[in-house]
């Protein structure tokens, strides 16, 4: 979720590119550079932090070049340094890149080259590109792009330049956004349209596997093979702060519809082809992985319920003894802690004060400690003993959507990677259970484009004005229930009760009386049945039903009001699926209520204080 500007014209390009990055700074802000074709070169400038610090920078740069391309980096290979900073460049200096995405095979690609004696200087998977352009040139940087392309997998876009051809970038795509900003003399192309809004709102989309030839006076289209393609620009009319939701009318939605990318690259890398788990970083031998007796997980708000949901897959798959709590409870108690115990600091920032001293806490009583942060370098990271991230890219909205369902699958895999490194999980089993994994993003891609979509808009109308909302959820479901009504207190401020289903009959029942929403997660197989039963129990008492169910299981429709029906997947991967028409569901309650759905009130984005 990094973010790349281009520009070729007749205007010096260090400011225009600056300003460009300016307006993608909501995607990434932990380094940022600008790569300038100038004197037979490409300049490169690059800083750590936000771009105050490459704007000091840029200041002792001649600003004569007027070709070049921008950077600004959300971390995921390699930490925030001037040296993974982009553009990155090849042995020679002559080829510069800016990347946004994740080149999967980049280890591969890196010790082949560097067999062939490239020498690299950064910890990222994009500078492999750089040296493969390097590699494949042969008077045709458009050519040398579309070589490196067909070699590298992953989902990605990048821009390429080089002192050889001074008035051309060349820019390619796969699964990640790239766009043409279209002008007289001058054009532009970056990875979102308001890095150059304010200079034109001609705009030309390429597909995937397109390759754009961007020079002064041309934009050209092509395929891989060099045919041209015809791809008129259309016109936007955005203002700015639409153009930074891509055409979403807010943050929190846009979040939503950015959840399929997440979690494509919270995956990504992490199965091998033989559908192991692999995740790096964590800190833990192969006998921390045997010898542990206990796991304590650790977390706040929705990051809990995403501990909830872990709980039950190290449970079930690790054969771990696991408890969950709430930080800011857990820092305050006197809690039994071993050398063999793990704690799980669950924190999208990783700045959450609670979260960070429960984490402190285990640590000082020995156990070894494992960071889920979404965020690299974030205080969470620099404390504990390993760490695991999540790459759902920025979060604008208060409320967390993607960085939930990103969490969710970290601990999902952290589970199957433990369950084989204890040895309860058979190959086989994990192999079908990641094969499940590595299709649900485009699952769930399909289940945001379909009309399933606009009937839980329709539901959530008419239930705009209701008082109250209850949640129901058993097993796996009900930390989605949680969730789920988190969600719909956050933005909606609708007052809402989560339950276990089966405790319903122990008091929250009372509450029911006619037409009363009751939500019912009926997403888990293994208690479906059960659920259809207390459905019928809330039915009995008038309550409006909505159940979330998954594909196969319509019957469940016929004792409700609305059904929300998700795909349908391994119950302990159902919660991906089953939390989404729940945040939607919230989301247009909210809009329904007139409510402010980006900035909640009385919330922060992240609590640093106790
Ligand atoms: O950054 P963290 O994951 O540690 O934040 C924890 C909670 O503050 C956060 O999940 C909060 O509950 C969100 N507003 C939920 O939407």
């Amino acid at each position: 979720m990094c973010g790349i500007v281009g520009y070729v014209g007749g205007r010096p390009c260090k400011g225009i590119l600056f300003e460009g990055l300016r307006k993608l700074e909501y995607r990434g802000y932990d380094s940022a550079g600008i790569g300038v074709v100038a004197d037979g070169r490409v300049e490169i400038s690059r800083s750590v932090g936000n771009l105050d610090n490459l704007e000091l920078i840029l200041s002792q740069v001649d600003d004569a070049g007027t070709t070049g391309i921008a950077h600004t980096r959300w971390a995921t290979h390699g930490r925030p340094s001037i040296e993974n900073a982009h553009p990155h460049t090849d042995c020679s200096g002559r080829f510069a890149i800016v990347l946004n995405g994740i080149v999967e095979n980049y280890q591969e690609l890196r010790a082949a080259l560097q067999g062939e004696g490239h020498v690299f200087s950064s910890e990222t998977d994009a500078e492999v590109v750089a040296h493969l352009i390097e590699r494949a040139y042969r008077g045709s940087l458009q050519d040398a792009v579309v070589e490196a392309y067909r070699q590298m997998e992953g989902h990605f876009s990048y821009c390429a330049v080089t002192a050889d051809e001074p008035e051309v970038i060349i820019g390619i795509r796969k699964e990640t956004p790239l766009v043409v900003g279209v002008s007289e003399g001058e054009n532009f192309i970056a990875s979102a349209i308001p890095a150059f809004l304010a200079e034109t709102r001609s705009v030309l989309f390429p597909d995937d596997g397109e390759v754009v030839v961007v020079s002064r006076d041309s934009v050209r289209v092509c395929t891989l093979e060099g045919d041209p393609v015809d791809r008129p620009a259309k016109t936007v009319d955005w203002d700015d702060e639409a153009a930074e939701k891509a055409g979403y009318e807010t943050f929190m939605l846009k979040e939503i519809y950015e959840q399929p990318a997440a979690l494509a690259d919270t995956l990504a890398e992490r199965i091998a082809p033989d559908g192991r788990v692999v995740l790096e970083g964590l800190g833990l031998t192969q006998e921390d992985f045997r010898g542990l007796e206990r796991v304590i997980i650790v977390a706040c708000g929705t990051s809990y319920h995403a501990g909830l949901i872990g709980r039950h897959a190290l449970e079930r798959w690790a054969r771990l003894p696991v408890e969950v709590e709430v930080a800011s409870e857990f820092r305050y108690r006197d809690p039994v802690i071993g050398p063999r115990c793990l704690c799980i600091g669950i924190s999208q920032s990783g700045e959450t004060a609670d979260t960070l001293a429960a984490m402190r806490l285990a640590r000082r009583r020995g156990a070894k400690v494992l960071a889920l942060t979404n965020i690299v370098g974030s205080q969470a990271t620099r404390e504990a003993d390993g760490v695991l991230f999540t790459r759902a890219g920025l979060e604008v909205g208060v409320a967390a959507t993607k960085t939930f369902l990103t969490q969710v699958l970290a601990v999902l895999l952290f589970a199957l990677h433990m369950g084989e490194k204890r040895g309860y999980l058979e190959a086989e089993r994990v192999l079908g259970l990641t094969g499940k994994l590595r299709r649900i993003p485009t699952r769930l891609r399909e289940y945001l484009e379909s009309d399933a979509v606009r009937g839980v808009e329709q539901a959530a109308v008419r239930c705009a004005s209701q008082r109250f909302f209850m949640v129901l959820g058993r097993n796996i479901g009900l930390p989605v229930a949680l969730e789920g009504a988190l969600k719909l207190k956050e933005i909606s401020y609708v007052p809402t009760e989560a339950y276990a289903a089966g405790e319903m009959k122990h008091g929250p029942i009372a509450l029911l009386e006619e037409g009363s929403p009751v939500l019912v997660v009926a997403t888990d197989a293994s208690i479906y049945d059960k659920l259809v039963s207390n459905v019928q129990e809330v039915r009995a008492r008038g309550a409006r039903v909505i159940a979330v169910a998954s594909e196969g299981n319509e019957g469940i429709g016929e004792m409700a009001d609305d059904i929300f029906l998700v795909p349908c997947t391994d119950e302990m991967l159902s919660p991906l699926f089953g939390v989404v028409p729940l945040q939607l569901f919230a989301y247009y309650v909210a809009k329904a209520r007139g409510e402010k759905v980006d900035q909640p009130r009385n919330l922060a984005k992240t609590v640093t204080v106790e």
